[in-house]
């Protein structure tokens, strides 16, 4: 059997994914029962040069993708919150399952878009929204159920982490940038980035699902890297430190405390070994200790690949017939005090 899929963004993450599903139908079919089939693909230039040949597949018209009823699943890599949250929106209300890489659409809506995923029985995941290629939400959803987690912490950001690790090897923060921007790390506007706004949508994410509150992330203590001078790192260097743009996040017994800032790390560290884009998440927790995950943050096929996954997930679901208790966003509210520091 086919699934008919629209995909919305032709960038960096869009092309990514159209190459994985592309080149894994087979795979995918074997595990999943469903041949996955991109039906249509929304774009906002038709007459962009592409680095996939998706020639009689591509639109500039949304109403294309949400109102073919035959198309069952979104995926969504636009970005940025209009008209990606209208789109996102209307294709659950339409009972589409929908796939998102959008950090600040789900950071900032994730709560209302969980909440009538639900009640419209579908899916709505976004594991590529934290961490890149690294299945972390994944992980977190399984080791919740058998852990009370504490802390979380760690790299999230794959263009800083570049731009840090080449003003380490000493080039500057602009040329360090625009290679992160020519490579398609970058946030369409890098500010995102460099001043620390998207490591705050991915805490957010990542506090909601660790510890079950809401945040808002306008209310995350919040420093960027765009001060560090390349004499900053190379003083840094000679005293044995790196610097890192760490995101971290600890409950205590009633308040959750977090924050985003550059921070010194010794240099024989294992979080200083984790260079350019890769990004690296700590996560602690009453029975299995520690765990760090690290892996790609950014870029066209490790984002591509934590889409699919997500959507072989579904696919699997679909063919067990189970539908969406855990959307991915709003699974297990805490009731504790929702203080934030
Ligand atoms: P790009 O800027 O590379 O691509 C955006 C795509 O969306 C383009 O194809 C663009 O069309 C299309 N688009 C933009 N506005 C509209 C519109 N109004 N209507 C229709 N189509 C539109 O972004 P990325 O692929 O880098 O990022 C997409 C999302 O994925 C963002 O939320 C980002 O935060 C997230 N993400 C990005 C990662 C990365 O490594 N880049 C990693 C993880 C998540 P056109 O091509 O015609 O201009
Ligand atoms: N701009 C983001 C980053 C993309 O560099 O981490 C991945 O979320």
């Amino acid at each position: 059997m086919r699934v008919k899929i629209g995909l919305m963004g032709l960038g960096t993450v869009g092309t990514g994914v159209f190459k994985i599903v592309n080149s894994r139908g087979r795979y995918i079919k074997e595990s999943t029962g469903f041949y996955p089939e991109i039906k249509k693909v929304l774009v906002k230039d038709l007459h962009k040069k592409r680095k996939v040949d998706a020639a009689g597949l591509l639109t500039n018209d949304p109403r294309e993708i949400l109102e073919d009823e035959e198309i069952k699943v979104v995926i969504e890599a636009i970005g940025g919150i209009s008209p990606a949250y209208e789109y996102v929106k209307k294709a659950l209300l339409s009972g589409k399952h929908v796939i998102t890489a959008n950090k600040e659409l789900i950071a900032k809506y994730g709560e209302e878009l969980g909440s009538i995923a639900a009640e419209k029985g579908v899916y709505l995941r976004c594991e590529a929204s934290v961490g890149g290629a690294i299945p972390i939400l994944h992980q977190i959803d399984r080791l919740k159920i058998t852990d009370e987690m504490d802390f979380i912490g760690g790299i999230v950001n794959g263009t800083t982490n570049y731009i840090l690790t080449k003003m380490g090897e000493g080039k500057s923060y602009k040329e360090a940038l625009n290679e992160a921007q020519e490579l398609g790390y970058a946030e369409a506007n890098p500010d995102y980035d460099v001043k620390g706004f998207d490591a705050t949508f991915k805490l957010g994410i990542l506090v909601k699902r660790v510890f079950g509150v809401s945040v808002p992330v306008e209310i995350i203590p919040r420093k960027g890297i765009e001060e560090i001078k390349e004499e900053d790192v190379e003083r840094a260097k000679e005293w044995g430190y790196e610097f890192k743009l760490f995101a971290w996040a600890k409950k205590f017994k009633n308040y959750i405390s977090a924050g985003v800032e550059p921070t010194l790390i010794p240099e024989n560290s294992l979080l200083s070994k984790v260079k350019g884009v890769n990004n690296a998440i700590i996560l602690r927790g009453s029975s299995f200790g520690e765990y760090v995950f690290i892996g790609r943050g950014a870029g066209e096929l490790p984002t591509g690949d934590a889409i699919v996954a997500d959507l072989i997930d579904i696919l699997i679901n679909y063919k067990l017939g189970s539908k969406s208790e855990v959307t991915g966003v709003n699974f297990r509210e805490e009731s504790f005090t929702d203080t934030f520091y």
